[in-house]
């Protein structure tokens, strides 16, 4: 099977970089390589490939830079995604792609299904919005996960940003008021390698089996209880306080939705996977911090 996964270098695609090189020929693409907004280099880069399965783990992912960067944040993630269902369809190849809970407005308060209504707050949202509804009109054969709080060893994000912050203060102040569902991004490459296996029959995709999933790790927190929690395992908690915090407090460019908590029960009826309870995902991450994980 030829594979091609884009977006090699992020949180996310270098967990997958690792899993799928197991499953194929793998080619694996990052931004230095090939930057997604110019598209028709990237078409004619696809079809000399010749996948048999895509994998797209790139994505303008900044929230807030998005606000003055629509026209980047469109190309990545939705005119991209869009093409690469097409060149999908084209083949007879299988998707895979990764959206986010930002395409809710928070306004709920029991979880997000794949059939909740969708209204995003910002650009990013939007974006990532439009490049599911892309891949689903295309006639491809595909599967989309929509994921919530990805964190890592490694790059930019919350995880990372506390840890930091955490050596040079004796306060966070973080806020309390936006719910969401903390996602290890390993325990996500790892349930997308799952559902790969159970996705093919003979060598056959099952198409039954395609379509929109939430893939997010099972309970729920608020960025406050996360950090908390962080601190704590980190070992920190007796010389670091974190205290709660209003959105209103600390605001941002973009809001972002106060509940965005994603139910994952289609994965497990379809697929039987169930990713852990959020804490449990960061105690592995910080337990496989130590060893490069
Ligand atoms: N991070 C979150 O909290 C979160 C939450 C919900 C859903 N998601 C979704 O989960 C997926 C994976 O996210 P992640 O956190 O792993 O993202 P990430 O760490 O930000 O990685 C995204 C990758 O996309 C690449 N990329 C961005 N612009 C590009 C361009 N113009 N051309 C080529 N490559 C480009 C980046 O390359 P460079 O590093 O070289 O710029 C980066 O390696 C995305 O679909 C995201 O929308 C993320």
């Amino acid at each position: 099977m030829n594979i091609l996964l884009f977006g090699a270098n992020g949180q996310l695609g270098t967990k997958l970089k690792d899993l799928l090189s197991s499953k194929g020929a793998l080619r694996s693409v990052g931004s230095d390589d090939l930057d997604l907004r110019d598209l028709s280099v990237m078409r004619a880069f696809i079809r000399e490939v010749r996948p048999d399965l895509i994998v797209n783990a790139a994505a303008y992912t900044d929230v807030d830079a998005a606000e003055n960067d629509a026209e980047s944040a469109r190309l990545v993630n939705a005119e991209a995604p869009r093409i690469m269902a097409e060149c999908a369809k084209d083949r007879h190849a299988l998707l895979v792609h990764y959206s986010t809970d930002y395409v809710f407005d928070g306004g709920a308060r029991e979880p997000y299904s794949e059939t909740s209504p969708t209204s995003p707050l910002g650009v990013y949202g939007t974006s990532k919005l439009a490049g599911e509804l892309a891949i689903a009109s295309s006639g491809a054969a595909y599967l989309t996960l929509r994921t919530a709080w990805l964190y890592s060893n490694r790059g930019k994000n919350f995880l990372n940003t506390m840890l930091r912050l955490a050596t040079e203060r004796d306060e966070l102040r973080v806020v309390d008021d936006q719910v969401g569902c903390p996602t290890y991004s390993d325990l996500l490459a790892e349930a997308t390698i799952t559902m790969l296996d159970g996705l093919y029959a003979n060598g056959a995709v099952r198409h039954e089996r395609c379509g929109l999933y939430h893939a997010a790790c099972a309970g729920q927190t608020s960025w406050h209880g996360f950090a908390k929690k962080i601190i704590e395992h980190a070992g920190y908690a007796n010389r670091v306080h974190v205290t709660p915090i209003t959105t209103a407090e600390y605001p941002t460019p973009v809001q972002r939705p106060a509940y965005s908590v994603l139910s994952s029960e289609k994965l497990a009826r379809v697929f039987g996977i169930r990713l852990p309870d959020w804490e449990a995902g960061l105690r592995r991450c910080l337990s496989e911090r130590g060893n490069g994980g």
